[in-house]
């Protein structure tokens, strides 16, 4: 298939790109590297440097399909900044969708998340289960599925929305490059632990120890880079004109945030300090993934759920 790959240069989207070029499809990345690196976009793809809201003059009838990544994704950030969430993350796809309708181009795969639930009234976690997103990133988000949900039954558009839990890890692809985390802004568990590890932080802080778990840590469902990124070559056929499917992506199974970082000293053979802080406002207790949906109608399967493999392919992929 023809595609476009929107936000193609950043950690999600650039593996993607990577297995539906190995795939081989015909792969464009639209990137504005806002938050995404050049570097990243696979091999074997072209590149086009721009916003969203330009991918009408990117797209074109002979396109098959989108894979659409480009958005802001800090949920802290998206508190202190709604506006930014809105106009990028819904207004954003709202001009691609008009774009597509107007090139006729049908089928979309979107990347949704785990916070268009907000906090669970169970677990783990299925996607007839209320959405009550807890902060703006998860509602704008929300607000996308509903909008694909409407574009398909007005405009026989083909949509399928991922709901990913925590993405970690690493992609190696098929010529041996590397599609790994590289935030400048890092908020996420796993590679700030690694990143004591190497020495580049002192200790890594436990955001609340008071939660109703176990161990008092939050939970959350792991998922290997590889994983997920699979599950978007099934999507992009799963994808049926007029239909918009929402599929939630995890492991299945939950780890707390000592749980982690206990992995984390095993794999580095590090002992990484950790200190108590305060809870980060908005984190819910747990978050466990029931992906038994997707597993059934599409045959996806998580292959590389041990935690500890997660790690140490994040381990391995960073630059030292
Ligand atoms: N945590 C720490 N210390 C840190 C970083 C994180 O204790 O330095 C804790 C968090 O409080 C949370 C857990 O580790 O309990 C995981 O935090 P992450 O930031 O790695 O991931 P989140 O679960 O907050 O967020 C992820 C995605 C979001 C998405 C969300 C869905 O990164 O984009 O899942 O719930 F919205």
């Amino acid at each position: 298939m023809k595609l476009l790959v929107t936000g193609g240069a950043g950690y999600i989207g650039s593996a993607v790109a990577a297995q539906l070029v190995e795939a081989g499809h015909e792969v464009t990345v639209l990137d504005d590297l806002s938050t995404g690196h050049a570097d990243a976009v696979p091999a074997g793809a072209a590149f086009v440097r721009a916003g969203i809201t330009e991918a009408g003059g990117v797209l074109d009838p002979s396109f098959d399909g989108v894979l659409h990544f480009a958005a802001r994704s800090l949920v802290g950030e998206s508190v202190e900044k709604p506006s930014l969430y809105w106009s990028n993350n819904l207004g954003g796809t709202l001009a691609l969708l008009e774009a597509m309708r107007a090139h006729g181009v049908r089928r979309v795969v979107f990347s949704s998340t785990a916070a268009t639930y907000g906090e669970p009234e169970r677990t783990p976690i299925t996607e007839t289960d209320p959405t009550r997103p807890t902060n703006p990133y998860g509602a704008s988000k929300l607000a996308v599925d509903t909008a694909l949900t409407a574009f398909a039954g007005l405009h026989g558009l083909g949509a399928v929305s991922l709901r990913y839990f925590n993405v970690a890890g690493a992609y190696t692809g098929a010529d041996g490059r590397v599609y790994a985390e590289r935030h400048a802004v890092e908020t996420h568990l796993i590679p700030n632990v690694l990143a004591v590890a190497l020495g580049r932080r002192e200790a890594v802080s436990v955001f609340g120890t008071d939660y109703p778990t176990p161990d008092g840590t939050c939970v959350r469902d792991y998922i290997h880079i590889d994983d997920l990124a699979r599950a978007h070559l099934l999507a992009l056929d799963a994808c049926r004109p007029g239909e918009h499917k929402i599929y939630n992506l995890g492991s299945g199974t939950g780890f707390s945030v000592q749980e982690v970082i206990s992995v984390c000293r095993e794999v580095t053979g590090h002992p990484i300090p950790a200190v108590v802080g305060e809870r980060r406002p908005g984190d819910p207790a747990v978050l466990v993934a029931s992906s038994e949906r997707i597993q059934r109608e599409l045959g996806w399967k998580a292959e590389h759920a041990d935690l500890r493999r997660i790690v140490a392919d994040a381990w391995a992929a960073i630059p030292r």
